[in-house]
Parts: structure tokens; sequence; C-alpha cells
């Protein structure tokens, strides 16, 4: 500020010279004033004093922008004045669970791969062996426009996964944060927009113990060391066999309460090994190369790891429920 002041304080004044000095444009105004008829005089006198008070105003609020009062000189900065601390903020409770599930895979080797969100059908869907009309669509049903059917919003981050296959060579091991969007009614445990982290492995020989074994070192690391998981036979298109992954309830201790429904498992993901239809049509050859992927909704791993029950909060930014979570740093 010391050095900027000085140069400020010069310029302002040489606008006050240009509009108000003897000069000034302001000053020729009046200058005119005085040979105008006498009936346009009340008008206009009124005019040009307004005009001539907004000057000076506009000079007295630069001068005091920058430090220094319109009467003297003398500087209105106190620098004794302790500063104003800036507030710190917390990260969202869905940056630091993304963030975390990342570091853990990072650690198996996966790295961190991006994709758009408004998508195409093929990477949504097609190349997901999602045949078209499938019913399967429906459990993913999403928002499009109508100029084009070809362009919607990604409903999964299995959409970079495509990307990915598309243009690298295995092995390939990626980790695919990112926002969804499906076209759901909001409530407690659904939102249209959420956000999930997808994973994908693909190489020779990779097996579902494989698999199993690197969801099971998620859990432990993600939900503590004493957590079991299970996995049921599920379906999706692009996996086969498919399952859903259960981590044991964290707060039962898989006795059984309210938050697990009285089972002892929490649903955390789905999971498969890549259906061969798919890495073909990815350009992969399905003879040599096998792989898993998984993903899970970011927003659902929140709410059990730190025993949220509504999962609109998460949108409200209501700083009553964001500050009870780490601080940045
Ligand atoms: N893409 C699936 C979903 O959004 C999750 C999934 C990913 C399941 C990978 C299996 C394998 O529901």
């Amino acid at each position: 500020m010391e050095d900027f002041a000085p140069k400020a304080m010069a310029e302002i004044e040489e606008f006050r010279i240009r509009m108000l000095g003897k000069k000034g444009e302001v000053t020729a105004v009046f200058e005119e004033f005085k040979q105008v008829s006498a009936e346009q005089k009340r008008e206009l006198g009124q005019r040009i004093n307004r005009l001539k008070t907004a000057v000076q105003e506009k000079i007295n609020q630069l001068k005091a922008s920058v430090g220094e009062s319109d009467t003297n000189n003398t500087p209105t900065l106190d620098l004794s004045r302790p500063g104003t601390a800036d507030a710190l903020g917390t990260r969202h409770p869905l940056s630091l669970v993304r963030n975390q599930i990342v570091e853990i895979f990072s650690r198996l080797g996966y790295v961190v791969a991006e994709g758009p969100e408004i998508e195409d059908d093929r990477h949504v869907f097609s190349a997901l062996n999602f045949p078209p009309e499938h019913p399967a669509r429906d459990m993913q049903d999403t928002f499009f426009i109508e100029k084009d059917p070809d362009i919607l919003l990604r409903t999964h981050t299995s959409s970079i996964q495509v990307r990915t296959m598309e243009t690298q060579k295995p092995p390939i091991r990626v980790i695919c944060p990112g926002r969804v969007f499906r076209n759901e009614a909001i409530s407690y445990r659904a939102h249209c927009i959420f956000h999930q982290v997808e994973g994908l492995y693909i190489d020779e020989n990779v097996s579902f113990a494989d698999m199993k074994q690197s969801i099971l070192y998620f859990a432990k690391e993600m939900f503590g060391e004493r957590s079991q998981i299970r996995m049921r036979p599920s379906y999706f298109p692009f996996t086969e066999p498919s399952a859903e992954v259960d981590v044991s309830c964290n707060l039962c201790g898989g006795k059984g309460c309210n938050v697990c429904k009285h089972t002892g498992w929490l649903e955390i993901m789905g999971c498969g090994m890549v259906d061969p239809n798919v890495l073909d049509a990815c350009g992969i050859d399905s003879k040599k190369y096998s792989g898993f992927a998984f993903g899970m909704g970011v927003e659902r791993v929140s709410m059990l790891k730190y025993g949220v029950r509504d999962l609109r909060l998460y949108f409200e930014n209501d700083l009553r429920f964001l500050s009870q979570f780490e601080s940045v740093i």
C-alpha cells in the first residue's frame, strides 16, 4: 500500500485538476452556464451543481480508498491494529472421503483418471455391453437432451474406464472419481447428483481372488482393521460374474443395529470381472487379458463412515454440519 498510495494520490489530484481546476471540464461548464437564457438557468443550474458534487464526492471517495482523507493528508491506516485473520474452512466430507478412497487405491498402484460429465451413449452404455432398449438401462436412467439422444449426463464413472481402455494398453490400473447424474427423486438416501469412485484393473491373469483381496484391503483401510467383507452375486451388464460387496457394520461390530438394519452388514459397492465383450469393444484382446472393476458411491461410504443418516445434508451447505469434519490441514 505504501508504494501504491503516492502514485494513486497523484492520479487523483490530476483528475481533480482536469475536472475542477481553473481550466477543468466542469469549470468550463460553469463558464458556458453564464451565457444561457434566464429560464434555462434554473434547471441547468441544478444539474451542473449535481455534477460538481458528484465529481467532488468521487474524489473524496478515491482519496479515502488510498488511505488519506479529503481534509488533511494524515494516513487513516492504523498500522498498529491487529489484522483480520482469514477464517479457515474445512474440507467437505465428500472430498475427504473421495481423497481417502483415492489415496488407499493409489497405494495399490492405481492412478487417477478423469473424464467428461457430459457424455455420449457409447461411453456410458453401449461400450459397456448395455444393448439398446435393454432394461438394465432403466437402472441408470439419466438426463438426455431432446435435440440429440446420443448426448447425456454420465450415470457412472465407468465411462472413464471405457475412455482409458480405448487409449491405453494393459496393464491398466485406474481409479476414477467424479460426479454422476441419475434421474432419481431426491430423498434421504438418493439424489439426482452424486459422486462415485470406480476402479479398473486389467492385466494378464487377473483373477476374482485378486479383486476380493484388493477390496478387503480397501475395506480395512477405510473402516478399520477389524472390518470384514462379504460378496453377494449380482448383475451388471459390464461384468461377469458380478457381485455386491458388504462390509461388516463398524457401528455395532457386526452384532446388528439400526444403521445396518440388524443384519450386521452394510452394502458399499458393486464389482465384477470385466465382461470380455467390454474388453473387445474397447480394443483390448479378451483372450489375452482379464480384469476386474468396482464402483462405489462417495456419499454412501461417507454416510457409513461418519454415521450421517440423511444424504441431503451433503448438498445443503449448512456450516453447522460441514464444520464437524476434519479441518483443512
Ligand atoms: N457402474 C456401477 C454403478 O454405477 C458400479 C460398478 C462398477 C459395478 C464396476 C461393477 C463394476 O452402479
